[in-house]
């Protein structure tokens, strides 16, 4: 028989799966940032990128917390959309529908991100890992409001600039 596996074996498996995804993720957003056309998006990719060294500190902590060292498996679902993401830049980079296709590819990385660190947060409560929910929270809440972000510049302009052309 398999050896049993508990809710903590699948916190701890899908907390590795994020910490490789916000590492690839910090990697990626520099070249977003470079590939935008508005000064607006731009600066929405720095600003994501700084607060993603954070999430990546958080994690650590998390780790820490459970007592185990900090380690990363490969996420395929990251690399997808982010290669995704490299296709947009390749084919739409100068044109006027960049921006639009950035803040998509953008918005596909936000909900992964939203989908994991919703469960990991419940995952921690029910754990009784509180400290961990805490900072799992915290993360959260900067991801939807990234997410929020992005839909506003596309509302504000990118959308139009690149219907426009
Ligand atoms: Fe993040
Ligand atoms: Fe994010």
């Amino acid at each position: 028989m398999a050896k049993e596996k508990t809710l903590e074996d699948l916190f701890h498996d899908t907390l590795k799966d994020i910490y490789y995804a916000e590492r690839k993720i910090l990697k990626a957003l520099p070249k977003m940032a470079r590939a935008a056309s508005s000064p607006d998006l731009k600066a929405a990719f720095q600003k994501h990128k700084d607060e993603t060294e954070v999430h990546v500190e958080r994690l650590q902590q998390v780790f820490e917390l459970m007592g185990k060292r900090a380690q990363g498996k490969t996420c395929d679902a990251i690399e997808g959309i982010v290669s995704e993401g490299e296709e947009i830049i390749e084919s739409f980079k100068g044109t006027a529908a960049i921006d639009a296709g950035l803040i998509s590819a953008a918005q596909a990385v936000e909900h992964y991100e939203i989908a994991r660190y919703g469960t990991l947060k419940r995952w921690a409560e029910v754990l009784g890992l509180n400290d961990a929910a805490t900072l799992l929270d915290q993360t959260l809440s900067e991801e939807s409001k990234t997410d929020e972000a992005l839909t506003g510049l596309a509302d504000a302009s990118a959308n139009e600039i690149a219907k426009a052309a």
